[in-house]
């Protein structure tokens, strides 16, 4: 499509073209319902259809059965921030926190507010440039859970794969990285992501919680802020972002029709990060990656250039080459490009190949 840009926004970010012209077709009216999908009553069997299919696809997608329910609900992620001690913990229980990056620092903020947190291990003092690994971590005795993020949006740090916390209950903010790749649900309590960066609009929060841990939500809580309360209810507490789960239910068939499921996605996912990387290890003395090798996301590429000039020329640029939203987020500044899911790959190499122009005419 002519005026389509290379989008990399860290989020809301970049659907799928397919999906996006699918529901362009279907805008004025879905089916033959002869109503926009937006227009109609989230208790009709439409919609229902639509709902189950997307929680379905998420199951499908992460391999896991009904020992987990799938809640599809608002409040962005910063919710879970609160809500996940508030229903995991007691206020007298402790919960472990790996703070790595700013997104877990500020979920380990609203923890302080809800139960006792313990900090497994802190980046701070390093600047967030590199993640720990198992031998790294302090664990406190009895932790109610363990709490981690998958993916430092900000500051461009993945984890290869889930920290060791054996029993414990696992949980992700995967917010930045979900439907990216293969997850292991069984270390996993609950895993949740807000849908603007890999699965759809702004709205929607996916959280995907094994049943047992319904059990702990205390009945005192709000109804909106209890587990229990969306489960029971079918994940139709009160009305949910319909069109933003529609959108959902059709990345998630994308992934699967036509990415070839999570496995496949993961590969290519990992090679568009590399032409980026190895862009950067090309001109090591002009680009400096921020974070360090084995803590590279696959899902966010941050860097600096040599200087504030050089970092809004190369934005200015990139834009005339139709490569947007690549300045990095105003804590960390240089560039950072987001390379989700629906990034192509001729997206990617065209950044690769402006990196190396920009380089060769500025180093
Ligand atoms: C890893 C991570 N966690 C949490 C959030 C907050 O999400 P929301 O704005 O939906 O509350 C973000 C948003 O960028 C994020 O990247």
């Amino acid at each position: 499509m002519a005026n389509r840009v290379f989008n990399f926004s860290a989020g809301p970010a970049g659907l799928p073209e397919s999906v996006l012209l699918q529901a362009q077709a279907e805008l004025l009216s879905y089916g033959d319902c002869g109503a926009s999908i937006m227009e109609i009553s989230h208790r009709s069997e439409t919609f229902k259809e639509i709902l189950d299919s997307a929680r379905n696809g998420i199951r499908t997608l992460l391999a896991v059965g009904d020992d987990f329910d799938v809640l599809l609900i608002q409040g962005g992620s910063r919710l879970q921030f609160s809500m996940i001690p508030m229903n995991l913990a007691s206020r007298e229980q402790t919960a472990d926190y790996v703070v790595s990056g700013a997104w877990s620092a500020k979920a380990l903020e609203e923890a302080h507010r809800e139960c006792d947190v313990h900090i497994s291990w802190n980046g701070t003092s390093d600047g967030f440039d590199r993640l720990p690994v198992n031998e790294d971590l302090l664990r406190s005795e009895k932790p109610a859970f363990a709490y981690y993020c998958s993916n430092e949006t900000i500051h461009g740090l993945q984890f290869p794969e889930a920290p060791d916390y054996g029993s414990v209950p696992l949980v992700c903010d995967a917010s930045s990285d979900f439907l990216s790749r293969p997850v292991d649900m069984q270390r996993h309590g609950l895993i949740y992501a807000c849908a603007q960066k890999n699965v759809g609009p702004a709205g929607l929060t996916v959280v995907v919680i094994r049943r047992d841990l319904l059990e702990r939500s205390s009945d005192d809580l709000p109804g909106y802020l209890n587990f229990k309360s969306h489960s029971t209810a079918n994940t139709m507490y009160n009305t949910p972002p319909t069109f933003a789960i529609y959108i959902m239910d059709l990345v998630c068939k994308w992934i699967i029709d036509e990415c070839g499921g999570l496995d496949s996605l993961a590969n290519t996912n990992r090679k568009k990060a590399e032409l980026l990387y190895s862009a950067i290890d090309r001109h090591a003395g002009f680009y400096s990656g921020h974070a360090q090798t084995a803590s590279r996301s696959n899902m966010n590429v941050v860097f600096k250039l040599p200087s504030d000039e050089l970092t809004q020329s190369f934005i200015e640029q990139a834009a005339d080459h139709s490569l947007t939203s690549l300045a990095g987020h105003r804590s960390v500044g240089g560039i950072r490009a987001s390379i989700y899911n629906a990034m192509p790959q001729a997206g990617v190499e065209s950044l690769a190949g402006f990196m190396d122009d920009f380089a060769n005419a500025n180093g």
